[in-house]
């Protein structure tokens, strides 16, 4: 219960700051520089807006006709995650300097040379909902929205490149070439001066384009770029210094609101809800039925010759026979175990308030780097879980651990990477980021795998000693042995529409324990809206893994009983099962959330659906295959062999 409530508090707190990570304090008139980042698609005010894209532009693509600073833009440096979720960091020409030019119209430049070409370029961008994204003292800047549920105010991150809303219907789409900027301060002491806050209302102003700028926003019709010749477009802005209360180390609290906590309560309590329900009946089966077949199998009085062994008694001979392609789920399991233990720690750093949003894509960069040590964790578990399944081509196992999956998703990320070059994206990964990656993986996971699967395969077979069974464990299964029954004694169940059905009804429980949660997480991921609800991520995350692990062990069990001793692919597919929902939901969630207008944004959208699905099956299907394990060994060890 304490637990919960510390997990509680951190889900509410608002302490999502990186410790010791130091305030920047401005003298009047210092500089403060206004990065650019990469154009993104948003989603846009109503509920049931769509995303139309999921491609991002470089803020100085030629074609946006942007104002460039003198000497060509500069990229910024920042870190691995933040390189791998589509940041692309420049400077600027805007001259801002701390309270200074408070209220004054400033033209930031006039670009003479916007062909037909480049306003059918900005136009398409501003129907597919685009925004600018900029940074100042690491704040992003925000238009200041108004949340209609409970009429509090809070700051949507990026801001519109245009219009092409009602308003305007008119004239559209309209293009956005004046920013009021307002920045609020505070001042800690005399003479210092700090960033807490960066808005920007968008506007366009048309008219004449040469000429001094006004900014007079109120007076003038919208700017339409006309797709057939060539114009001239002049950039305008204004800063306003506003004074603030706010102190620096709550800057934060206006951008991380999170919507309406009301759904991730109800979320929670369904997924407890379903998750006591299956505890329940778990315990019920296995104290009632498992007790009693216990005392059952033990009281068989062994004087007796003609004894008959029935439900999962019966097959304790073969539970421990090596299932089929040992190699292929070893190495699933190692993976999964890797990936579970990379999301575990990612979320307990995250539940700190390590993972910082002024501190960009160190969510990923921490994943990464678990990722990249966890290697020696698959290497272990992959080895020992392999040589408890009875194979022995351990030098292949390790290999084929360490570098199967990494090649895969690399391939994957890869291809994708083609698509996003060729539709002219700023999100593929450039070249030397790639290159890092790949000496991250085979230069360090891949040497850590294996030095894990030396230690695993040196501890061995996983299972107690003082159990009889374990005997025909480290025997492969075509070598006869007179103990052992022959497998066709069993009743074979060749009825794989039976398998499916059951492993698709598994699947639904840990699925339904999370998919609301779910919904958070795919808006976050693909539409970049911030996510930062870390406590109930974590607690979803908690009861989905208990969820699988339950609901395995209860499959295992029937199967068992069913007197079907091939229970180890089971034991995976079931825990997996969430996936097959997982995949469902995210063709749902296409359907219902996105709009997507190009081929190169569905096929993104299926690629990296098709990689959250792998990443799922495997951690979901470890869960279940670990889980299981332990319970057939438990419940084996329980009864008397004779
Ligand atoms: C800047 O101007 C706004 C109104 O135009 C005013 O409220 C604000 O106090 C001014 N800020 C400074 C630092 O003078
Ligand atoms: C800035 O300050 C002025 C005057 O105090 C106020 O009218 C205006 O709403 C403020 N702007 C923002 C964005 O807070």
């Amino acid at each position: 219960m304490a637990l919960l409530h510390i997990l509680l508090f951190a889900a509410t707190a608002r302490a999502f700051y990186l410790p010791g990570a130091a305030p920047h304090n401005f003298k009047e008139g210092d500089p403060v520089p206004l990065f650019v980042n990469a154009l993104t698609p948003m989603l846009t005010g109503s509920d049931n807006a769509k995303l139309k894209s999921l491609i991002n532009y470089d803020y100085y693509n030629p074609n946006f006709k942007f104002c460039e600073p003198d000497g060509g833009p500069q990229k910024q440096p920042e870190s691995l995650g933040s390189i791998l979720f589509g940041d692309r960091i420049f400077n600027s020409p805007y001259d801002i300097k701390m309270l200074e030019n408070n209220g004054t119209c400033q033209t930031l430049c006039t670009q003479h040379d916007v062909s037909g070409e480049d306003a059918k370029f900005i136009n398409d961008r501003i129907r597919e909902d685009y925004a600018l994204n900029w940074l100042i003292d690491g704040l992003p800047a925000a238009e200041m929205k108004l949340d209609t549920r409970n009429g509090d105010l809070f700051f949507d991150m990026g801001f519109n490149l245009g219009n092409d809303e009602e308003p305007f219907s008119e004239q559209k789409p309209a293009l956005n070439n004046h920013y009021e900027i307002v920045l609020r301060y505070h001042s800690p002491a005399a003479g210092n001066y700090r960033v807490v806050g960066v808005l920007v209302w968008p506007s366009s102003v048309g008219g004449p384009q040469d000429g001094p700028a006004t900014c007079d926003t109120t007076n003038s019709n919208p700017l339409v770029l006309t797709e057939t010749q060539t114009q001239t477009i002049r950039y305008t802005y204004r800063v306003t210094w506003n004074e603030s209360d706010t102190p620096w180390a709550t800057r934060w609290d206006n951008y991380l609101k999170i919507f309406d906590p009301r759904i991730h309560w109800f979320s929670l309590i369904n997924s407890l809800v379903i998750v006591v329900f299956l505890c329940i009946m778990v315990s019920m089966i296995l104290l009632r039925s498992v007790s009693r077949d216990i005392s059952r199998y033990n009281a068989i009085d062994l004087s007796e010759d003609v004894q008959e062994d029935w439900g999962w008694k019966l097959v304790h001979g073969e539970v421990f026979r090596t299932p089929s392609r040992p190699m292929i789920l070893s190495v699933m399991v190692g993976n999964g175990s890797q990936l579970c233990a990379m999301v575990g720690v990612t979320l307990v750093f995250a539940l700190l308030g390590f993972l910082s949003p002024s501190n960009r894509g160190s969510l990923a960069t921490v994943m990464m780097i678990c990722w990249t040590f966890f290697g020696s964790i698959g290497g272990y578990l992959s080895s020992r879980v392999y040589a408890s399944l009875g194979g022995t081509e351990r030098r292949k196992n390790a290999f084929v651990t360490a570098t199967v999956l990494p090649t895969i998703i690399f391939t994957i990320v890869f291809l994708l990477d083609l698509f996003l070059i060729g539709a002219g994206s700023s999100g593929a990964v450039p070249f030397g980021t790639m290159l890092f990656i790949i000496i991250l993986w085979f230069g360090i996971s891949a040497p850590l795998s294996a030095v894990g699967g030396y230690f695993g395969s040196k501890h061995g077979v996983w299972i107690s000693i003082s159990f009889r069974s374990c005997l025909i464990i480290s025997r492969p299964s075509n070598i006869p042995s007179a103990s052992i029954k022959s497998p066709a004694k069993f009743p074979q169940h060749p009825n794989t529409f039976v398998r499916w059905r059951q492993l698709l009804l598994a699947g639904i429980l840990p699925f339904g324990a999370a998919f609301v949660e779910l919904y958070f997480v795919l808006s976050s991921l693909f539409a970049s809206r911030a996510y930062y609800a870390f406590g109930f991520l974590a607690l979803t995350a908690g009861i989905v893994g208990l969820t699988t692990a339950t609901v395995s062990i209860l499959f295992t069990y029937f199967c068992l009983c069913a007197e079907e001793y091939r229970w180890h692919w089971r034991a995976f597919l079931t825990g997996g099962g969430s996936a097959f929902w997982l995949l469902a939901y995210g063709l749902f969630f296409w359907a219902s959330r996105l709009s997507l207008h190009s081929m190169s944004s569905a096929i993104l959208y299926l690629g990296y659906l098709f990689l959250l699905v792998t990443f799922d099956f495997l951690i979901t299907g470890t869960i279940g295959f670990l889980a299981s394990y332990w319970a057939v060994r438990r419940l084996y060890s329980a009864i008397r062999i004779d």
